[in-house]
């Protein structure tokens, strides 16, 4: 039998990361880091230099594409057409692009087997919008974040000024409610929590917190 599915979803700047990593070491399972991958088909449909108003060029782009994910207990290393493009992947720009080439159905539709590979044995935390509906439904435990979008936005915030961004927390909160609205009203794989999902409100929860409550379902769970 493969080892556990722990799938995490939810909007941006809940925790996902924070708390599927830690979790991953806890466990001592995988982190699989979903968004990397819409990231990484982003930053080719931006290398190819396409908008993405054109999803049949995109589309186009993908039969003619490799994408390897290097997945450890921490640090994913994205590997795309044999190029190491992990650092360049949480850019403003990238950030942007990656939530709308996420809509694209064929771009969904050619991530699947990738991320189910990476899954296929299991002792796994798989983290994104659409792991418990539609990447694993099958996932032992699904989670299902949510946090106010005051403190989403702050925390968002907080991460683009340590990475060196210069934004105003207004346009950082404009922009993460449009990812958001663009990931919950999309028709395929939406944003929206398993029926079977454990909610967590994670406003007022430290990282640790949130991983303690986390062990705790999983143990009951079981
Ligand atoms: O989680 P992250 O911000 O890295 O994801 C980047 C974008 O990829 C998101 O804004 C979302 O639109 C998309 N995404 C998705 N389904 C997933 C993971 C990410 O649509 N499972």
């Amino acid at each position: 039998k493969r080892g556990l599915i722990i799938a995490i979803d939810g909007p941006a700047g809940v925790g996902k990361s924070t708390v599927a990593r830690l979790l991953a070491l806890r466990l001592g399972y995988l982190y699989l880091d979903t968004g990397a991958l819409y990231r990484a088909i982003a930053w080719k449909v931006r290398d190819a230099g396409l908008s993405p108003e054109e999803p049949l060029a995109i589309t186009a782009l993908l039969p003619k594409t490799t994408l390897h994910m290097a997945c450890g207990p921490e640090q994913s290393h994205v590997l795309l057409d044999g190029r190491d493009i992990t650092g360049e992947l949480r850019t403003p720009a990238v950030t942007a692009l990656a939530s709308m080439v996420s809509a694209i159905p064929a771009v969904r539709e050619w991530l699947l087997p990738v991320q189910r590979q990476i899954g296929a044995e299991g002792c796994v935390v798989a983290e994104g919008r659409d792991i418990g509906t539609r990447v694993f439904p099958e996932a032992d435990v699904k989670f299902f974040l949510e946090a106010d979008a005051e403190v989403r936005a702050t925390r968002r915030h907080r991460e683009l000024v340590a990475a060196g961004h210069s934004v105003h927390f207004d346009q950082t909160k404009r922009d993460m409610t449009g990812r958001d609205d663009r990931d919950r009203s999309r028709t395929v794989a939406p944003l929206i929590p398993a029926p079977d999902a454990e909610r967590i409100d994670t406003s007022s929860m430290p990282a640790e917190a949130v991983v303690e409550h986390m062990l705790a379902v999983i143990t009951a769970r079981l």
